[in-house]
């Protein structure tokens, strides 16, 4: 089975941090010409001078995905450089600080909004400006465990995720003969900033006690879900689209 990225331009989104750096790190060390992307320029820039001192053909952009013009301008740019675009890896998000707080009817309306904006119209922004003017092979989308099942005080979250997963499903179906697959990837709770910023006492999160009814008893690392994004990337999954793949050491089983 091939696992090929040698040479393939690749735009990932949230590669300044977690997942998304992890992966972009990942495409690096197997040959691909990475396009990366975050709102975060410092951390950002960081991630391009380690990618660069490794010897990777890597450009940084400083973006924010709930943009549209933006990301298709940077779409558009890297189109121009390239060539062309043969994959992207939608992995941007966010997570509220009335995460594991509020419930549904003291939902702050204005972090409702945000969440809704930078999950679900980032990936429609990045999967509609993606698709103009060049033929890209592999779309990978950060959906969550959180898109698959309900959570108590994490509404704005869940349905956030909820709708990448069907903006996937739609995507797949539309793109699927002119040979552009879609598919998103669903991890569990993975070992990140992101994660550990949620750990505290005042909210209804405790990573000891989440982990303790896992089956495989321990976080996930960046990396374990990278290789499956970096899998869905590449022409070994030519017949994989419109599927949301699991990472989560067995949660949902
Ligand atoms: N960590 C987990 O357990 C977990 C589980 C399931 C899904 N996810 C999803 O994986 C993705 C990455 O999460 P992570 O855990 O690596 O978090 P992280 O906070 O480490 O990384 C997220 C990155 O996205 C960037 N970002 C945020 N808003 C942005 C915007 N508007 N435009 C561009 N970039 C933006 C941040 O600056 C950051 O670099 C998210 O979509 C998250 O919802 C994470």
């Amino acid at each position: 089975m091939s696992t090929n990225l040698k040479g393939k331009a690749i735009a990932v989104t949230g590669a300044a941090s977690g997942i998304g750096r992890a992966t972009a790190k990942m495409l690096a060390e197997r040959g691909a010409i990475l396009a990366i992307a975050d709102l975060n320029g410092e951390a950002l820039e960081t991630v391009v001078s380690e990618l660069k001192s490794s010897g990777a053909v890597v450009t940084g952009t400083v973006l924010d995905v709930r943009d549209a013009k933006k990301v298709e301008e940077w779409i558009t740019d890297i189109v121009e450089r390239d060539g062309r675009l043969d994959g992207a890896a939608n992995l941007a998000g966010v997570i509220g600080p009335s995460t594991g707080i509020s419930l549904i009817e003291d939902y702050p309306y204005s972090e409702f909004e945000f969440i809704l904006d930078v999950n679900m119209k980032g990936i429609f922004n990045c999967l509609q400006r993606g698709g103009e003017g060049q033929k890209l092979a592999s779309i990978v989308n950060m959906a969550s465990v959180a898109g698959a099942i309900g959570m108590a005080r994490n509404c704005a979250y869940v349905a956030s995720k909820h709708a990448v997963v069907g903006l996937t499903k739609s995507a797949a179906k539309e793109c699927g003969g002119c040979g552009v697959r879609v598919n998103a990837i669903a991890p569990g709770v993975i070992d990140t900033p992101m994660v550990r910023g949620l750990d505290t006492e005042i909210k209804d999160i405790n990573i000891e006690r989440t982990v303790s009814v896992m089956p495989m008893n321990r976080l996930g690392k960046p990396e374990e879900v990278a290789e499956v994004v970096c899998w869905l990337l590449c022409e070994g999954s030519s017949f994989v689209t419109g599927s949301v793949h699991t990472v989560d050491g067995g949660w949902m089983a």
